[in-house]
């Protein structure tokens, strides 16, 4: 028998089929201390919405990252930069979150997303162009995540030659930052994030002598005024955070969703909402972290002031009071939207609208390059990776 002592986000099962689990956890113990994930945590879909909306009580300051479980000798190696994502705009409240996100939002206009979409359908194509011929390969590796990574680096203005490089380091700094990492490997990932933050550093004073029509241009001439040198690094890397993996982990998920429920292609007029539908019932983000600023009493536990909390979206996006059969995909269910796997309040995914427009163009252009989709029957079950905060699939290996 499962119990709430065996809350484990990160284990192979949970990341799998957490559902009948959570509902229990739902309807028994709707917040308790999981003591694998050192947090408490909060599985019902109306104290999950009303955490997001109260960040005074569920503080965002220092949530995201674990870079206190650095060891001195990394600490001395990255000296003031240990710290960094210390005024990420994910993990920090207002006043500070108010400036930096107004600063940001304006890189995320919906003009300035409409005009990304043909850049994105070009680079989908491309890729399929690619691949086409081969009649099945992987989704994953070969398919779902270059175009993704390859807008990302043209939104924020890294040159195409250097994409490589960037990609490179930046999976070495999210090693670092955002999970525990042995002594003898922080040593190795903090010297590629030095280099990573010398090239940033390169990239802003070019755009500062010549700006071009990017998002480094944009927040570089934003600096003395709005922000800091040292916030537009960060910022620059945050959009490479939320911008390379979460979107392509999304439609792995999504496509594997569609295909077990024999809808592919996905017809037009559904894209939309089945976008939402897979969102909610296989998220590619598992909740968000937050601290307790003072006690917290919900439903007879008290959450000691200064508690971790994991607010899980994934199980309230599997809510019964909120979504009818919540298990059940259903293409067209009308309130799939109400899900918060893009957040939920005043740190609302920034990006949301750029991550729903490339979840829909990619699937109206694989649905209509890739008519004949399916699962290769002769692979392994689709295994996860394991992340504390995220859901994406290692592989799909499928035919065409
Ligand atoms: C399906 C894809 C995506 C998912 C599931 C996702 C999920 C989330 C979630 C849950 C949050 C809230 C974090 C919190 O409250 O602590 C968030 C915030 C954020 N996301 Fe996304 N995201 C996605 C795509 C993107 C993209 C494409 C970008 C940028 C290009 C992006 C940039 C950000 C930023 C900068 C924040 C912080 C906003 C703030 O703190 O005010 N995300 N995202």
């Amino acid at each position: 028998m499962i119990t709430a002592e065996d809350f484990d986000v990160s284990a192979a099962w949970h990341v799998a089929a957490p559902y009948d689990f959570l509902r229990r956890l739902r309807h028994e113990r709707p917040v308790f201390r999981s003591e694998h994930l050192g947090a408490h945590v909060l599985t019902r879909y109306e104290d999950v919405r009303a955490a997001y909306g109260d960040p005074r009580r569920f503080s965002s300051a220092g949530s995201l990252t674990i870079s206190r479980s650095l060891a001195d000798g990394t600490r001395r190696v990255l000296g003031e930069h240990g710290s960094f994502l210390s005024s990420f705009v994910a993990n920090v409240d207002p006043p500070v979150h108010t400036r930096l996100r107004r600063s940001v939002s304006r890189a995320f206009t919906p003009r300035a997303v409409a005009a990304l979409e043909q850049r994105f359908r070009d680079l989908n194509e491309e890729v399929l162009d690619r691949v086409a011929s081969r009649g099945g390969g992987d989704l994953v590796a070969e398919i779902a995540h270059i175009p993704s990574i390859k807008l990302t680096a043209r939104f924020i203005g890294v040159p195409e030659e250097d994409e490589r490089f960037v990609q490179e380091h930046v999976k070495d700094w999210f090693q670092l930052f955002l999970s525990p990492q042995p002594p003898q490997r922080q040593l190795v990932l903090a010297e590629s994030f030095l280099t990573y933050l010398d090239y940033v550093d390169r990239l802003v004073a070019a755009r500062a002598a010549e700006p071009e029509d990017d998002f480094v241009s944009l927040m570089t001439a934003l600096i003395g005024t709005e922000l800091s040198h040292r916030e537009v690094v960060e910022l620059i890397s945050t959009i490479l955070l939320g911008g390379n993996d979460t979107v392509p982990n999304q439609l792995g998920n999504s496509v594997l969703r569609l295909l077990r429920e024999g809808v592919w292609p996905v017809p037009p007029e559904l894209v939309r909402n089945a976008v939402e539908e897979c969102m909610r019932i296989d998220g590619a983000s598992l909740g968000s972290f937050r601290h307790t600023t003072v006690d917290v009493e919900l439903h007879g536990v008290t959450v000691p002031a200064g508690s971790l909390c994991l607010l899980s979206t994934d199980s309230a996006a599997h809510d019964e009071t909120v979504f009818d059969e919540p298990e059940r995909f259903v293409i067209d269910r009308g309130n799939a939207d109400a899900h918060m796997t893009l957040g939920y309040g005043i740190h609302f995914c920034v990006g949301a609208a750029l991550a729903r427009l490339q979840l829909r163009t990619a699937l109206e252009v694989l649905g209509r390059r890739l008519p004949g989709l399916r699962l290769d029957p002769d692979a392994p079950p689709p295994a996860y990776r394991t992340s504390i905060v995220g859901r994406g699939l290692t592989a799909l290996p499928v035919r065409w």
